[in-house]
C-alpha cells in the first residue's frame, strides 16, 4: 500500500501573511495524522518563507508517525538537519526566487556535495532521499553517492494534459523501475491533487506519496461552511 505523507509547509504560509500564532502546522499536522496521515513533511527553507525552526522542533516532539524534514545542500541547513532528528531527510535543490521547489538535484553536478551530505545524514539516524526528476541518468547518480531513496518529481505529469501526462505517466513508471532495479527505494510527489494522484498512486515500487499544496487548498475550500458557521452562532449568541 502506498503510504500518504502530508507536507504542512503551506499552514504555515497562511500563518506567516499575518505573522500570527495560527493557524498552526504542527496541530494541523496532528490532525492529518488522526485523519489517516502516515507521515508529516516539511521543508524549511532558507529565506523561512513558511516553516520556521521552532516548527520542526515542535513536530519532532509532537508527532506519532514519521518526520520528513526537506533540506537543500546549504551548510546552515545542513547543519539545522543534522540535529532535527527526523526519521527522515529529503534533499532538494531551492533557490530563493522560486515561488516552490522546481526541479529535481542536479545529483552529478552537485556531486561532491552530496558525498558528504548523504553519509552525514544517514549517521544522524535519518533516511536518506533526493529528490530528482524522473531521469534514469540521476537515479543512477543517485544510487552512487549512496542515497537510500529517491523521491520522483511529479511535477512535469501534473503540469502536463492529454497525450503529454501519459507520455509523463510512462517516464515515472520507468523510473520507479529502474531505481528498484538499482535498489534505490522509490517515493513521489509535488503537484499531486485530487484529479491526478490515482495513476501515480498505482505505479510499481512508489512507497509513499508526498502530497501539501492540494490537500491544504482542500481543507481551505471544504472548510468553509464551518468556519462562517462557527462564526455565525458567536455573533448571534455571544
Ligand atoms: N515533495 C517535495 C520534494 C517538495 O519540495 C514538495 C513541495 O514542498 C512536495 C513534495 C509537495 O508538493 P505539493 O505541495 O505540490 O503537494
Amino acid at each position: 500500500m502506498v503510504k500518504l505523507h502530508v507536507n504542512v509547509d503551506h499552514v504555515a504560509t497562511v500563518r506567516q501573511a499575518r505573522r500570527e500564532a495560527f493557524p498552526d502546522p504542527v496541530a494541523w499536522a496532528l490532525a492529518a495524522e488522526k485523519a489517516g496521515a502516515e507521515g508529516i513533511t516539511c521543508h524549511l527553507r532558507q529565506d523561512r518563507r513558511h516553516i520556521q525552526d521552532d516548527d520542526v522542533r515542535r513536530l519532532r516532539a509532537e508527532i506519532t508517525t514519521f518526520l520528513n524534514l526537506e533540506t537543500s545542500l546549504e551548510p546552515e541547513m545542513l547543519a539545522f538537519a543534522l540535529e532535527s532528528g527526523a526519521d527522515a531527510f529529503c534533499l532538494v535543490p531551492e533557490s530563493r526566487e522560486e515561488i516552490t521547489t522546481e526541479g529535481g538535484l542536479d545529483v552529478r553536478g552537485e556531486r561532491d556535495r552530496l558525498a558528504d551530505a548523504v553519509p552525514a545524514l544517514a549517521a544522524s539516524g535519518g533516511l536518506v532521499s533526493l529528490f530528482v526528476d524522473p531521469d534514469r541518468e540521476q537515479l543512477d547518480a543517485a544510487r552512487e553517492v549512496g542515497a537510500q531513496f529517491v523521491e520522483l518529481h511529479t511535477g512535469a505529469y501534473a503540469n502536463a494534459t492529454g497525450a503529454e501526462r501519459e507520455r509523463q505517466l510512462d517516464r515515472l513508471r520507468d523510473a520507479a523501475l529502474h531505481g528498484r532495479g538499482l535498489g534505490l527505494r522509490v517515493n513521489a510527489g509535488h503537484g499531486l491533487d485530487y484529479g491526478n494522484v490515482g495513476p501515480v498512486a498505482t505505479l510499481q515500487h512508489v512507497e509513499e506519496l508526498n502530497i501539501g499544496f492540494a490537500i491544504v487548498a482542500h481543507a481551505l475550500m471544504y472548510g468553509v461552511a464551518a468556519a462562517v458557521g462557527e462564526m455565525r452562532a458567536l455573533i448571534l449568541h455571544p
